[in-house]
């Protein structure tokens, strides 16, 4: 089987074990991130940087196949997952390595959690994924995740909490419009690539705009 041929295969896994899927991680996100990181990943390459687009695709495909958050907080689990379904296909042991590696460390952990991602091709698929959590995108997501939970949207007397440490961050409850604060808010810094940064500075602006309306409809300013 050759690399296209394994892409689409997993792919077609992904698809059908997330079709449906209600949190925000379904398969369309998976494929808005596929897309994203090959796009971003067009842009690095046109300055010189050297890829492998093999490692970058499984990568965002395989990022979110078992999330921590619905197995017990086990960080592990979406590379184990990975592993296996990747050994099915005859990947070779080098690959699957750079693909456990992108899909063990993409995910936000709290804004004092150290980023574990080595490779420049994780950083790419990383910048995918937390582009998907930003803009108009970004903002539904967050709601549904939050109706998902079963949680409030809002509640003006709940603060946001900053700084939080990995553990916090891992089980924190916190409102829709809070996790603006915690996680959304500040992922335009935290932009690995150069294009993927100038995207984030557009969904930025937009989130921002969307909170002033927001908390003007609240006080009845508008
Ligand atoms: P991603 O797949 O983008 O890494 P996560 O797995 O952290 O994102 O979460 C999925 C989506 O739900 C993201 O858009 C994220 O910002 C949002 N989300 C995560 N935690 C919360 C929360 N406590 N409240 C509202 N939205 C959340
Ligand atoms: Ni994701």
């Amino acid at each position: 089987m050759n690399q296209e041929e394994v892409i689409q295969k997993v792919a077609k896994q992904v698809k059908s074990k997330l079709e449906g899927e209600g949190s925000g991680h379904d398969w369309w996100h998976i494929n808005r991130v596929w897309n994203n990181a090959k796009h971003i990943a067009e842009k690095e390459s046109e300055s010189g940087k050297d890829l492998n687009m093999f490692h970058i695709e499984l990568g965002a495909l395989l990022h979110d196949i078992a999330d921590y958050k619905f197995h017990g907080g086990d960080e592990l689990i979406g590379g184990q997952v990975s592993e296996q379904l990747l050994k099915e296909f005859n990947v070779s042991k080098e690959d699957i390595e750079a693909v456990v590696h992108i899909v063990n460390n993409v995910s936000f952990k709290g804004e004092l959690s150290e980023n574990k991602m080595k490779s420049m091709d994780g950083k790419i698929v990383q910048d995918a994924d937390r582009l998907d959590a930003m803009g108009a995108i970004g903002i539904a997501r967050c709601f549904a995740y939050g109706g998902y939970k079963g949680g409030e949207f809002h509640n003006p007397d709940s603060k946001a909490h900053l700084n939080m440490t990995k553990e916090e961050y891992k089980t924190n409850k916190s409102t829709s419009i809070n996790h603006f604060y915690e996680k959304l808010l500040l992922l335009k810094d935290l932009m690995n690539t150069k294009s993927g940064k100038a995207i984030a500075e557009g969904r930025h602006v937009y989130m921002e705009q969307f909170l002033e309306q927001f908390f003007a409809e609240w006080d009845c300013t508008l």
